[in-house]
């Protein structure tokens, strides 16, 4: 049952009313039932796991209105293809920006490739499934935190997959980096598309050369590899070399 309204007084301190309220909301819907607890605090996002009678755990990302940076948010939306209208709202800004990052999200995940499944955007809430432990309600581990020695290689590969998966559907993911890969029963799932962007966007290939580059520096100590191994794999050396 969807907590009565006095019973989100506990979160009033990291919460505005309004994220309140569309908590609230999406609790009434049946798309989560109980907040388990935060798995990670940022500086502009929290992100909550709980429990969920429709899809078992999820993991619900709050942007926080206060405290986002949203003229850098401006920024990034005024430059992708899909955003050529915004408003100059502080609240809107960062609605625009929740829902951009769902719409990517679910671009990669009807891709095919490994990603969370995409549940509902509402305002600056996106609701994904939940990558972890799902019985314990563990979140699975960042690549960063994890040293992976044999299996770099491997890994390495399957992120070179699902990067071509979502490429090929005309998408980029714009931060990734060992910071926002989850390696989860041995496969690594990429998370956090924020920054993500689709063609014709002003940074897109910028984008897809700092995603390509990053990677390959971040193997690069395990394995040898560089960025035109990597992006001839992806099959954008040609673009990206002369970038
Ligand atoms: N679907 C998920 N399942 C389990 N854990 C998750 C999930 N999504 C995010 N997390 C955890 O929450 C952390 C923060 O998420 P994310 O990277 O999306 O946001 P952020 O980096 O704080 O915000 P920003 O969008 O501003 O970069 C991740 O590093 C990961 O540990
Ligand atoms: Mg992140």
């Amino acid at each position: 049952m969807p907590r009565p309204r006095e019973e989100w007084k506990t979160y009033d301190d990291i919460f505005s009313r309004s994220t309140i309220n569309s908590l609230i909301k999406l609790a009434q819907r049946h798309v989560f039932s109980h907040i388990i607890g935060k798995i990670s605090m940022g500086k502009e996002a929290v992100v909550l796991s709980a429990t969920s009678e429709l899809y078992g755990l999820v993991a619900i990302k709050v942007y926080m209105i206060n405290t986002c940076n949203f003229r850098r948010m401006y920024e990034y939306l005024s430059q992708d293809n899909r955003y050529l209208k915004l408003p100059k709202n502080r609240q809107k800004i960062i609605y625009n920006w929740a829902e951009r990052e769902y719409k990517n999200l679910e671009i990669a995940y009807r891709s095919n490739a490994r990603v969370p499944m995409p549940i509902v955007v509402l305002n600056n809430i996106i609701v994904m499934e939940f990558i972890g432990d799902r019985n314990k309600g563990i979140p699975a581990q960042l690549l960063k935190n994890i040293r992976l020695e044999g299996r770099a290689r491997q890994v390495y590969e399957e992120i070179i997959e699902n990067y071509k998966k979502i490429y090929n559907q005309g998408l980029v993911h714009g931060d990734l980096s060992e910071f926002n890969i989850l390696l989860h029963e041995g496969k690594p799932i990429m998370i956090d598309f924020s920054q993500g962007t689709v063609e014709k966007s002003l940074n897109y290939l910028d984008l897809l050369k700092r995603d390509l580059e990053k990677i390959s520096n971040y193997f690069s100590k395990y394995i040898d590899i560089d960025l035109e191994e990597t992006a001839r794999r992806i099959g954008v050396w040609d673009i990206v070399k002369n970038l």
